[in-house]
């Protein structure tokens, strides 16, 4: 369904192990690597800014979240300045991306498991996984195809915002490169959005859970942040190294609720024995990003939320934290976007801490809400809705948040 379909195969998560692959994989490295990430850090600071205005009025968080991950992502590959989820580019990456939802969902199309469907017409009984496949599939080309078009317009008037795709166009243009070069182009930026949206959203939406379950680690990381930044100002990356708890609770929230469980399923192309199993060319293997980090023997109590696992006993990080990098995969298809993940992340995390205290919603009755706890399946998970109170800390922090909203 996902290549033969609905075009997916434009997005090289999906692509094999070939040349075609490692084309794609060298040019979004070049500009997702950590070095050429730091470049955008300022974007992600306003956009975790304008989220952390946000939710001091909202009473739908995940909202907020998806806003600040697409105007992120969004603005430092197109340099698009999205302002609200209602953004026709929003909507149509939405849509394209529920095709994914669909097409992963084991069970969904009878014609990944019966190959012969594939020739029934749409209008013949079976057929009509066709005529949704067309209209999803128009979709994705246009996520791909319409950003493009129009940053392209845009250099031609001379009113395009710095971008990752106004610079790589700019290049084609100097070396008068050919429509191929443009293809590469198109895929690695459309497959920024694909990789980075729907990702971020979960662990911050696990980050919120976790913060609101476990009130203690709260108040360890507002003290900290206090200590270092003071109540009355903002935080920024220059902070980082002095924080490593908040640090902690990033490693922390990736480990206990893995954004993605399963990972991305791969194939062997090749015979290959591990620890005396044989495993044949062509079978799927599935890498348990779940199992483990939920390994009692390596994090005890792994159900517990708890940063200080990531903490040495003075309170630094420890030289275990890159064990957490296993929620992006491992090997040569491990995540590109995780430097660009982990900043974006940790920024938003620090803005929402310092400004909030994170509480539980008490309801007409005088009944505290409690979160079910629960979580959605599929290739990418996040926790079902609940509601939580996000309560400036202080007058100050009040005033800070104010201001937020304020800057554009
Ligand atoms: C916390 C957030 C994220 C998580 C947990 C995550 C996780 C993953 C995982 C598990 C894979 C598959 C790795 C494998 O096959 O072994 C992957 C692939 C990928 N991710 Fe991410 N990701 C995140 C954020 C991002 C961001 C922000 C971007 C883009 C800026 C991105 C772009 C990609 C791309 C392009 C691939 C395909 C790589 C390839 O097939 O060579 N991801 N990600």
């Amino acid at each position: 369904m996902l290549h033969d379909f609905l075009g997916w195969g434009k997005a090289f998560a999906f692509l094999g192990y070939n040349d075609d692959w490692r084309e794609h994989r060298r040019l979004f490295h070049q500009q997702f690597q950590g070095q050429a990430i730091q470049e955008y850090q300022h974007k992600m600071v306003k956009e975790a800014r304008k989220l952390t205005a946000g939710l001091l009025t909202t009473d739908e968080f995940t909202k907020n979240l998806r806003l600040m991950s697409a105007a992120t992502i969004l603005g430092v590959t197109y340099g698009m300045d999205i302002r609200d989820n209602s953004d026709p580019y929003v909507v149509l990456a939405k849509k394209a991306m529920h095709s994914i939802v669909r097409a992963t969902t084991p069970g969904s199309y009878m014609v990944e498991y019966v190959p012969f469907m594939r020739y029934i017409p749409s209008w013949a009984p079976g057929g009509k996984f066709k005529l949704e496949a067309a209209e999803w599939r128009e979709a994705v080309s246009a996520l791909f195809t319409k950003p493009l078009e129009h940053i392209k317009k845009e250099m031609v008037q001379g009113t395009a915002a710095p971008s990752i795709a106004v610079s790589l166009l700019a290049s084609l243009e100097e070396n008068s490169e050919n429509s191929e070069s443009e293809r590469l182009i198109r895929n690695v930026t459309g497959m920024a959005y694909i990789g980075g949206s729907d990702t971020t959203v979960s662990v911050l939406g696990t980050f919120v859970l976790a913060m609101v379950l476990n009130p203690s680690v709260q108040a360890a990381a507002h003290e900290q942040i206090d200590r270092v930044v003071g109540n009355d100002s903002l935080p920024d990356y220059t902070y980082r190294e002095l924080l490593p708890y908040v640090t902690a609770i990033l490693h922390e929230t990736l480990r206990w609720r893995p954004a993605g469980p399963l990972g991305i399923p791969h194939q062997v192309s090749a015979d290959d024995e591990y620890n005396g199993f044989h495993i044949p060319a062509g079978a799927v293997v599935v890498g348990n990003v779940w199992a483990i980090f939920h390994d009692p023997v390596r994090f005890p109590n792994p159900d517990t939320f708890d940063p200080t696992r990531w903490l040495t006993s003075d309170g630094q990080l420890s030289e275990d934290v890159s064990d957490v990098m296993a929620t992006f995969g491992s090997g040569r298809r491990i995540c590109p976007g995780r430097h660009f993940a982990m900043e974006s992340i940790w920024i938003a995390m620090v803005h929402i801490l310092a400004m909030y205290d994170i509480e539980k919603l008490v309801d007409d009755t005088g009944k505290v809400v409690e979160p079910s706890g629960e979580y959605t399946s599929g290739l990418v998970v996040y926790p079902v809705p609940f509601k939580v109170i996000f309560k400036p800390r202080s007058a100050a922090a009040l005033s800070l948040i104010q201001s937020m909203a304020l800057d554009d």
